[in-house]
């Protein structure tokens, strides 16, 4: 079976696999694996391919984790020019390793390469990176409740020149971390921060990219959002039409059982989000992407014509917002069960427990 409807037939690449002679010990591993947390332990191994303006994508390896060496003038650490990806991959009960939608995140990662002129890895050698790490550290996949491996590529320019261009030198990597809940309530409702200061994102700007700035841009409000005892940042628009959370985007349901999204081209689409909604529309619930302004939001929790507001995206699964704070106010958000309901039907899809009927599901093991 492919994923790829624009499959280019490309012959795979040849890896050359150099095993780690210092990998962690199975207990070492298995201390990590009971208790991964999210983002702070990394696997054994990472994959690298090469890109140069002359001679495309070449030396693709497995390597030892470990540091990277750069030049100092490597444009990405003065320019950002960077991409990445998070997607995971889970074990099902019979042992077998399965990754989510790998398709998607490959096309994403073109597009966010396409804003950030970078060169576009094509699909199947995305695909085929994936494949590659859990090749050698397939051992790592957690098997513990909501637990997975969370992989991350990225790409960046290693380019050493100072001038403002595109780098003709560009490096590919994929790293991979054992993930339990981003969030340390797990489950539990968030508490958002409202940024009114700051935006993450523009009109033309990159914010639809999953690029490395958007991210820079997140986090002095996210430290007002700590600040205040938020967990997340959600961002508004120059026009105050609210678009996503720091590294999640945002669903409301509305009393009539219709789920409603912000859409807008600075947000980035989520994996997650569309997965959601079509689950959401095989049950039936009528979905819309519009413009959702912060009044429209305030307003329908106030006379109850919004009945629920949750977060989603791969870290953070769906997880249900209870409360939105602002500078002057602070809203508590009505909950109920279609959130953690749809969550429940998405990780049963991830996780081989119920009929992957949208073909999401590719094993990555073999
Ligand atoms: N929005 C932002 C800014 C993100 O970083 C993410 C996470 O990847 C998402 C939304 C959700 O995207 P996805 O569901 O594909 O993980
Ligand atoms: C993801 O969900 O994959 C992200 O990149 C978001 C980040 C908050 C970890």
């Amino acid at each position: 079976m492919t994923l790829l409807d624009s499959d280019t037939g490309l012959a795979p690449l040849e890896f050359a696999v150099t095993k780690n002679l210092a990998a962690k010990s199975p207990a070492q591993r298995d201390e990590i694996l009971a208790n991964p947390g999210f983002g702070t332990n990394f696997t054994d191994h990472m994959v690298d391919i090469c890109w140069s303006s002359r001679g495309g994508w070449h030396r693709p390896r497995v390597q030892p984790y470990g540091p990277i060496s750069l030049d100092p003038a490597a444009a990405v650490l003065h320019y950002g020019q960077e991409i990445f990806e998070g997607i995971k991959a889970y074990r099902h009960q019979d042992g077998s390793i399965h990754t989510f939608r790998p398709d998607q995140n490959g096309r994403r990662l073109q597009r966010s390469a396409r804003r950030l002129a970078l060169p576009e890895l094509p699909v199947e050698y995305f695909i085929q990176s994936l494949r590659e790490l859990v090749a050698v550290d397939g051992a790592w996949v957690p098997s513990g409740q909501d637990q997975s491996l969370y992989l991350r590529p990225f790409m960046f320019a290693r380019e050493a020149f100072l001038g403002v261009r595109p780098a003709q030198k560009v490096a590919y990597y994929v790293i991979a971390s054992p993930a339990g809940a981003y969030f340390h309530g797990g489950v539990n409702p968030v508490t958002i921060w409202l940024s009114e200061d700051y935006a993450r994102a523009g009109k033309g700007g990159t914010g639809a990219a999953k690029t490395g700035g958007n991210y820079a841009a997140s986090l002095l409000p996210q430290s007002e959002a700590y600040e205040h005892g938020c967990d997340q940042v959600v961002f508004l628009d120059g026009d105050g039409n609210v678009e996503e959370l720091g590294g999640m985007n945002v669903i409301f349901v509305m009393k009539d059982g219709t789920l409603v999204t912000p859409e807008s081209p600075s947000i980035l689409e989520g994996i997650t989000r569309d997965s959601i909604l079509q689950l959401a529309r095989d049950r039936g619930h009528t979905v819309h992407g519009r413009s959702v302004s912060l009044a429209e939001w305030r307003e329908g929790v106030a006379s109850g014509d919004i009945v629920e507001v949750f977060a989603c995206g791969t870290a953070a699964v769906v997880t249900p917002i209870g409360t939105l704070k602002g500078k002057d106010f602070i809203d508590e958000q009505p909950t109920g069960e279609l959130a953690l309901s749809l969550r429940e039907e998405l990780t049963d899809i991830q996780y081989g427990r119920r009929e992957d009927k949208h073909g999401w599901l590719l094993k990555l093991d073999s």
